[in-house]
C-alpha cells in the first residue's frame, strides 16, 4: 500500500499526486513508470514517474482525469491510500553518448513526463530547449518547473492565449532552420504529434527519443498488451520501452491499437456512471 502525501490541482483535469514509496523512490531513474491499482478490484494503470525524492521516499505521477481509473484516483486525497504501487518499471531513458545540446518536446498531458527527462538532462550538464504545447492557456502546466530546468524554454499554444501561437513541431523545426544543432530530441505527447516530430527530425539526421503508451496489464512482459513494432520487429513497451527511437516506430499501428476499447472505455463511464459511484463507494470502503 502507498499513501498519498500531497495532491495539486495542476489545471481543471491534471493532478499531482505524491505517494510515499522508499523502495521505488531509492531506484527510480528519468523514463521510468510505475503501475498501480486503487484497490484490489481495481485496473492496473500505467504512469510515469514524474519525480522523485530520495530522501524522503516519495514518488510523484501527474496523471490528466481521462476515464474511470484516472477519475477516480484524482478524487483521492492526502492521506488515502492506493492499494497498488508497483516500480520503477520500463527501462531509463537513454540518450546517444555525449549529447550535448537537446530539445525536449512535451505535448498537454506529456509534458508531465517531458519533465523528468528535462530535469535529468539539465542535471548531466547539458544545454536544455523545451518546446511545451498546449491547446490553450488555461491547461498549461509546468511551466514554472520546466523554466528552473532548461536554457530555453518555448511555450506555444494552438489558440495564442499563452506564449507563442502555433504547433510544437513548426517552433521545433524553426529551431532547427535557424541553425541549432541538437544532438537529441526527446518527444512526448499525442501519438500524432511524437509521430510529426520524428518526421520532422529525420530529414536532418537527429536521433529522436518518444515515449511510447501502449495499453499495458501486467508491466513485465507477459501479456503482450503492450507490443509495438520498431524497426520492423515486434518489442513490448514496458520492458523494451517505453522509449524508442522514433525514426522507427509505427505509429500508425499503434494508434490503432490503442483506439480498440476506446468505445468500450467511453461506454464503461456513460452507460454506467452507477459503476463509478460503486467503485467510489468500494474505494472509500477500502480507505477504511
Ligand atoms: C508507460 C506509460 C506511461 C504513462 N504515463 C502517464 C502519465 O504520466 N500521465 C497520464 O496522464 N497518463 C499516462 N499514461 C496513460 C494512462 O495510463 C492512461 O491515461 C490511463 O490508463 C487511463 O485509464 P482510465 O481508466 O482512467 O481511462 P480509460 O477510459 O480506461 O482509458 C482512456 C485511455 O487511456 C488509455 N489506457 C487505458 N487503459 C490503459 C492501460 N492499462 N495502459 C495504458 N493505457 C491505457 C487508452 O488510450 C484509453 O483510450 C501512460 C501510459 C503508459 C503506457
Ligand atoms: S504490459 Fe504486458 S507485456 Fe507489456
Amino acid at each position: 500500500m502507498a499513501r498519498i502525501v500531497r495532491k495539486q490541482a495542476l489545471n481543471p483535469s491534471v493532478t499531482l499526486l505524491e505517494v510515499e514509496a522508499p523502495l521505488i523512490a531509492k531506484k527510480a531513474q528519468a523514463g521510468q513508470f510505475i503501475i498501480l491499482r486503487l484497490d484490489e478490484q481495481g485496473e492496473r494503470i500505467p504512469l510515469t514517474i514524474a519525480d522523485f525524492d530520495r530522501e524522503r521516499g516519495t514518488v510523484t505521477i501527474i496523471f490528466q482525469a481521462v476515464g474511470l481509473t484516472t477519475r477516480l484516483l484524482a478524487g483521492l486525497e492526502a492521506g488515502s491510500v492506493i492499494a497498488d504501487f508497483v516500480g520503477p518499471l520500463g527501462r531509463p531513458t537513454e540518450l546517444p553518448q555525449g549529447a550535448r545540446r537537446v530539445c525536449i518536446v512535451g505535448g498537454g498531458v506529456g509534458c508531465a513526463i517531458a519533465y523528468p527527462q528535462a530535469k535529468c538532462c539539465k542535471g548531466q550538464g547539458m544545454t536544455v530547449d523545451v518546446i511545451a504545447g498546449f491547446r490553450s492557456r488555461d491547461i498549461v502546466i509546468l511551466e514554472e518547473e520546466f523554466r528552473a530546468v532548461s536554457d530555453h524554454l518555448y511555450v506555444m499554444t494552438d489558440d495564442g492565449s499563452w506564449g507563442e501561437r502555433g504547433l510544437v513541431t513548426e517552433k521545433l523545426q524553426s529551431l532547427i532552420a535557424a541553425g541549432i544543432r541538437y544532438d537529441a530530441v526527446v518527444a512526448i505527447g499525442p501519438i500524432p504529434m511524437m509521430k510529426f516530430v520524428s518526421r520532422t527530425t529525420e530529414p536532418y539526421g537527429i536521433p529522436t527519443l518518444v515515449s511510447l503508451n501502449p495499453i499495458m496489464i501486467d508491466g513485465t512482459g507477459m501479456c503482450g498488451g503492450c507490443r509495438v513494432t520498431v524497426g520492423g520487429e515486434m518489442k513490448f513497451a514496458c520492458v523494451d520501452g517505453p522509449d524508442f527511437d522514433g525514426h522507427l516506430v509505427d505509429f500508425d499501428e499503434l494508434m490503432n491499437r490503442n483506439a480498440l476499447y476506446r468505445d468500450r472505455e467511453a461506454r464503461e463511464v456513460e452507460r454506467h456512471p452507477c459503476r463509478m459511484e460503486q467503485m467510489a463507494r468500494r474505494l472509500a470502503e477500502f480507505q477504511g
